[in-house]
């Protein structure tokens, strides 16, 4: 085989074939889809990164992996309706066969939260990679401290996995809080943003790692109250969403000044971010 054919194999332009073995709605607007690769391949992804998905004729879309590593038979995405590739996803049905190039990216800090109190907090959509990682801790929870996850959902019919979030719940070895912005009285949960469940958190803040994923206008609040409660910089990481084509470095769609979202992150440190203008 030439080297060229050998490098392009191996490297993110190549594109395998992924299985839709099931299809879940999980609202009006978000499915959930489990994609199987060919047999002899596998993701072996990082949570936190993101695969790019497509359509033959239709386009590619940056799609986070919502599923844990330690899920090793299949991988889960969660899609939101949104615009023309991701309105051709939800057509399709189990069985049949999308484009997948990946994975990409530096996912969230795993080894440095291992031994450490972690403390996740999830806006909307967010709710999907952070998934990833909170799987990956439930399955290996002897190698992390006290975990506290917040998630902020407009209102509860939009809230993501929630069977999943129920059985969350009840684990005694997880606190799970979540808020909505609009309820019906009904409702017997927190009304209001996510960030007015952070004082509400018991916390030790230099043991303490915070991850955050969500809408680009929750950080800067979400960020003021960590702050607040004496959170060092270099322990709070976000994830960015940007327009991407490649996922490899090369277009430059996703760049901020002199970084590449797609592959210097999507996650960074709120430490390295701050200083870069445009980035939150
Ligand atoms: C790292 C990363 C992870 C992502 N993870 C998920 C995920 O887990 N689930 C999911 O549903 N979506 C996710 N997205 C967003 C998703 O990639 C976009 O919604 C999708 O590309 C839209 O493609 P489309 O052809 O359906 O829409 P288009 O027809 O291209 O656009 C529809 C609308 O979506 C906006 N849009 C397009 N791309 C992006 C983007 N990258 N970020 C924000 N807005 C965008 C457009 O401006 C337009 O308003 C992620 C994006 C990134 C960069
Ligand atoms: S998506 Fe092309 S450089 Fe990042």
């Amino acid at each position: 085989m030439a080297v060229e054919t050998v490098r392009i194999n191996n490297s993110g332009y190549r594109v395998k074939h992924g299985l839709l073995r099931r299809i879940t709605p999980l609202t009006e607007h978000e499915k959930l889809f489990e994609i199987m690769l060919p047999e002899g391949e596998s993701l072996d992804h990082d949570p936190g990164q993101f695969v790019q998905v497509s359509l033959f004729g239709v386009g590619e879309a940056p799609i986070s992996i919502c599923s844990s590593p330690t899920k090793r038979e299949a991988f889960e995405i969660c899609v939101r309706q949104s615009g023309r590739v991701t309105t051709a996803i939800h057509k399709l049905h189990e069985g049949d066969i999308v484009g997948i190039r990946g994975p990409f990216g530096i996912g969230f800090p795993v080894l440095p939260l291992e031994g450490n109190d972690v403390l996740l907090v999830a806006g909307g959509l967010g709710i999907a990679p952070l998934r990833s990682l909170i799987n990956y801790i439930i399955d290996n929870r002897r190698d992390f401290g006290k975990v506290d996850i917040l998630l902020g959902c407009r209102d509860p019919e939009s809230m993501l996995f929630s069977s999943e979030i129920g059985h969350w719940q009840k684990r005694i070895d997880l606190n799970f809080c979540c808020s909505v912005d609009h309820a019906a009285p009904e409702w017997a949960g927190n009304v209001g943003v996510i960030t007015s469940l952070i004082p509400g958190v018991n916390l030790h803040p230099l043991k303490t790692f915070v991850v955050v994923c969500g809408p680009p206008v929750m950080y800067r609040f979400v960020i003021e109250e960590l702050l607040k409660k004496g959170i060092p910089e270099r322990q709070i990481f976000l994830s960015l969403e940007r327009h991407m084509k490649c996922g490899l470095g090369k277009c430059g769609h996703c760049q901020i000044d002199n970084i590449y979202c797609c592959q210097d992150g999507p996650v960074f440190s709120y430490q390295k971010l701050k200083n870069i203008k445009g980035a939150i």
